[in-house]
């Protein structure tokens, strides 16, 4: 995830970038930078008998890691004036974040710059390509190849806009996309193809290109919203738009009713909400580019060079805290179910000071959202020590544990404001699901069991969709309803058993109400002692092989005047007789189930804490990231 904004006018653009750029730095980006077609106005020409003062433009492009703050100050050390540019932050994807990483990216003359929001998948083969007609790259971007692809056709032509469109129809990926050229001074050229992009129309001959509403604000609320596979042509006189296959087509200007604030939250109460909200498109990304469905396989480019290694793995070690330690044990389950290796999973907290044991041929699992968890990373340590090689699951690029990993997989679910983990879980859970194909593939798994299992995570997506949708309404209700109970009880077995971890971890955390997580078949052993008619519990029952088990728990509940509360599959009736409330969720392969009973429960969690009046997304004591031990 990154951001996007641009200015053509009669006004000075640095600053209406800068600013700009600054709105959309609450996401945490890692570098920034602008480009800029600075106003010569000293080119002579001269035929002998006089001479001509022309308007050259020089291409400028200013960028460095960190914040925006840091191009601010680089930027005020070289100041450039120009009324027409771009400007970027970064979340890096392709190639860690540093000053030669960051956008914008140039083309192969140096005359055309480019930022992209998104990820371009087919970018290699384009890169072989043209390296093969004599391009050199200056960075591992997938966005250095496009604005050298662009540059490739603008060389024939000398159309920007056909350029850029050219390119886009051989591009596979997501794109949201800003380009200028110092020989077209008056144009910016935009596209988008899943990742989003809004001009703005100012009053004065001006206009403004945006990933997010929320950087263009200030100057205008008149905004026309570019959909998949259209692109414009923006110059001082007014936009052209069109579609990537060339057909001209007519937008409608909109005007933005929304306060700032609102719209930095992407139109959301609340950055949790948000990234609640988000999970059908992460979940897409943790899987981009990785499954070969034909061969009922994935490839995981950060675990490439260990594919030895995991072929022979005898015992797999997962360590996490928190959430990401949920998406642990779920991925415990899905590789001994399906790839038949043993795995053992702790506290990170606890296997760093335990001397636990670790043998040369052990591979480790470090998981961690921010990357940054300073037990998670003493963990990784330790097991590095001990022998092991320490793979790292994480989602901030660059992190000390993506760094200090020997390989492993980063799950791209952009930035995580939310202190609550949500949709990082679900891309963890993906990220793992992927993994056990792959350990699964090299072991017993045959190609049809692979595929079938492919299909099921790409319809993911969509079902999490439904999910939100379909149980939003009738959570808020629940909430409603147990707004004032003081505990909460979450059961579950299986893979749903650290579910019901995850749904209590969540619920205590925003909104403050004891909640206790176990595995539904231990509540005999010591907490039914606490079951009475002040008590809710919350099963995670979807229909799976431990779901005939799972029902006679619910029976001991009612038996007892608890207050059930159900997720169970569409269709199943018999647990409609059982609870007194039941959230349906799609139906899929067992592995799969937590992926969608999580959803209900984050918005369980989020609506008791909304209903209770507290503070979503700056809970209590909580840090997002926890750098201490
Ligand atoms: O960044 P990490 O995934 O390493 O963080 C681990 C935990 O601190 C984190 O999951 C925490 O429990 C969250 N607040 C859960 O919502």
């Amino acid at each position: 995830m990154c951001g996007i904004v641009g200015y053509i006018g009669n006004r000075e653009a640095t600053p209406i970038l800068l600013s700009g750029l600054k709105r959309l730095e609450y996401r945490g980006y890692d570098s920034a930078g602008l480009a800029l077609l600075e106003d010569l106005q000293a080119a002579i020409s001269s035929n002998g008998h006089s001479t001509q003062l022309l308007s050259a433009h020089q291409l400028v492009i200013e960028k460095c890691k960190g914040k925006v703050t840091d191009l601010e100050e680089l930027s005020a050390r070289n100041p450039h004036l120009s009324t027409i540019g771009i400007g970027h932050t970064r979340w890096a994807t392709h190639g860690a974040p540093s000053d030669v990483n960051a956008h914008p990216h140039t083309d192969q003359s140096g005359k055309i710059a480019i930022i992209h929001n998104g990820i371009i998948e087919n970018y290699s083969q384009i890169k072989k390509h043209l390296i093969s007609r004599g391009h050199i790259f200056q960075t591992e971007t997938d966005t250095e190849v496009l604005a050298h692809l662009i540059g490739e056709f603008f060389e024939q032509s000398h159309n920007l806009t056909e350029a850029v469109r050219l390119s886009l129809n051989e591009v596979v990926g997501a794109y949201g996309i800003a380009v200028i050229s110092s020989e077209n001074p008056d144009e910016i050229v935009v596209a988008r193809k899943g990742s989003p992009l809004v001009i703005g129309v100012g009053n004065d001959n001006d206009y403004f290109v945006a990933s997010d509403a929320a950087a263009i604000i200030a100057h205008t609320r008149q905004v026309i919203y570019l959909s998949d596979n259209e692109m414009a042509t923006i110059t001082r006189s007014g936009i052209k738009t069109r579609t990537i296959s060339n057909v001209e087509i007519t937008k409608t200007i909109e005007h933005i009713e929304m306060e700032l604030e609102a719209i930095e939250k992407g139109g959301f109460d609340h950055f949790m909400l948000k990234e609640i909200y988000e999970q059908p498109r992460t979940i897409t990304d943790a899987m981009r580019g990785r499954v070969v469905e034909e061969e009922g396989n994935v490839v995981l480019g950060g675990l490439e060079n260990h594919l030895r290694e995991l072929r022979r793995v005898n015992r797999i070690l997962i360590t996490a805290c928190g959430t990401s330690f949920h998406a642990g044990l779920i991925g415990k389950y899905m590789i001994e179910q399906y790839a038949r290796i043993p795995v053992d999973i702790e506290y990170a907290s606890e296997f760093r000071y335990r001397n636990p044991i670790v043998g040369d041929d052990d591979v480790m699992f470090a998981i961690s959202q921010s990357g940054e968890t300073a037990d998670t990373l003493a963990a990784l340590r330790e097991g590095k020590r001990k022998g092991a090689l320490g793979l790292g699951i994480v989602n901030v690029v660059g992190s000390t544990i993506a760094r200090e990993s020997d390989g492993g997989v980063y799950i791209h679910a952009g930035p995580e404001i939310g202190v609550a983990s949500t949709k990082a879980f679900t891309s963890q859970l993906t990220v793992f699901a992927l993994i056990t194909i792959m350990l699964g593939r090299m072991r017993h798994l045959s190609v049809v069991d692979g595929r079938a299992m492919i299909r099921e995570l790409l319809a993911l997506p969509d079902k999490v969709q439904q999910t939100i949708e379909n149980t939003e309404q009738q959570v808020k209700q629940i909430a409603e309803i147990f707004k004032d109970a003081t505990n909460f009880l979450y059961l579950g077995r299986g893979y749903n058993y650290p579910a019901a971890l995850e749904g209590a971890l969540k619920l205590k955390e925003i909104s403050y109400i004891h909640a206790e997580g176990y595995p539904a078949a231990e509540m005999k052993h010591g907490p039914i002692a606490l079951i009475d008619e002040n008590m809710p519990v919350v099963f995670v029952a979807p229909h799976d092989d431990v779901y005939e088990k799972i029902l006679s728990n619910i029976q001991e509940v009612r038996a007892r005047k608890g207050h059930v509360i159900a997720i169970a599959t569409e269709g199943d009736e018999q647990i409609t007789e059982l609870a007194e409330q039941v959230i349906f969720i799609p139906e899929t392969i067992p592995m799969l189930t937590p992926i969608l009973s999580v959803v209900p429960l984050q918005l369980l969690a989020y609506y008791m804490a909304t209903a209770r009046g507290c503070n979503v997304d700056q809970p209590r004591n909580l840090a997002k990231s926890v750098t201490v031990e």
